[in-house]
């Protein structure tokens, strides 16, 4: 099964509902649609509308992120993984790279993570390397940190998603080299083995300027389970067309 979902960030009013109905319809008459599962994140104050209106088997809804503390609690402009869940939402970012720069550290993410969890959602972790890291060669001991920091034996692996993003492709244009895309992609399923000792891992997204025209190179690779999409994904057709050429003969 391979992901395609996309991270709207801070885009979205109401009248977007217009890009999930088109993404619906492609997906209702595609033949190939059994092979793959699509995941829309809109900003939250479009999720309850959303998850009404769209969750279904062709599409599910995701939130983008939730605040560390658990069901209720004094935080101002805030909302839990629970209040989230209550909307019918199953899916969850968490650890995006926007919010790491903004305080989510690690301790915060294990709360996260563990409250999502609890709320039996399924949480997409994201991980990914600096420019300044990738250059002094140390993108796989930051993503072995990454990971090991948060993602915990006792945890329900079946339910995480991890998405390798570097930060230096998040809306550059620029994606890895293949064969160390590739590298790295198998990297953190050996990690992600160790880390819950099975041989069931979770699955591996690719996420950063993901178009269109590289994911003909991307898809090459068939280690990586699929992809997180932002810009591309504020478009329906630029959505569909990584679909459509991820699949084409
Ligand atoms: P872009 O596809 O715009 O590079 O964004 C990637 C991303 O951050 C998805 O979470």
């Amino acid at each position: 099964m391979k992901y395609f979902i996309g991270n709207w960030k801070m885009f979205g009013v109401s009248k977007s509902a217009n890009i999930i109905k088109k993404i619906i319809d492609y997906v209702k008459k595609d033949k190939k649609k059994s092979n793959y599962k699509v995941v829309i994140a809109p900003p939250y104050t479009l999720l309850q509308n959303f998850s009404k209106n769209f969750n279904s088997k062709f599409l599910s809804i995701c939130a983008q992120n939730c605040h560390f503390r658990d069901n209720f609690s004094s935080n101002t402009g805030s909302i839990s993984a629970y209040m989230i869940k209550e909307l019918g939402v199953q899916y969850l970012i968490l650890g995006h790279s926007d919010n790491r720069s903004e305080g989510d550290d690690e301790k915060k993410l294990s709360l996260k993570v563990n409250n999502a969890l609890n709320n039996k959602m399924k949480v997409i972790f994201c991980i990914g390397e600096n420019k300044k890291q990738k250059k002094l060669k140390k993108t796989n001991l930051i993503l072995k940190k990454q990971l090991s920091k948060v993602l915990k034996f006792k945890m329900k692996s079946d339910n995480i998603i991890v998405a390798y993003e570097p930060i230096w492709s998040i809306g550059t244009g620029f994606i890895p080299k293949e064969v160390e895309l590739k590298n790295t992609t198998i990297f953190i399923k050996k990690t992600l083995k160790k880390i819950f000792k099975s041989k069931k891992t979770p699955h591996v997204l690719y996420g950063g300027s993901v178009d269109g025209g590289n994911i003909k190179e991307l898809r090459r690779i068939k280690e990586i389970d699929g992809f997180l999409i932002g810009g591309a994904s504020k478009s329906y057709k630029k959505f569909i067309d990584i679909i459509k050429n991820y699949y084409r003969n």
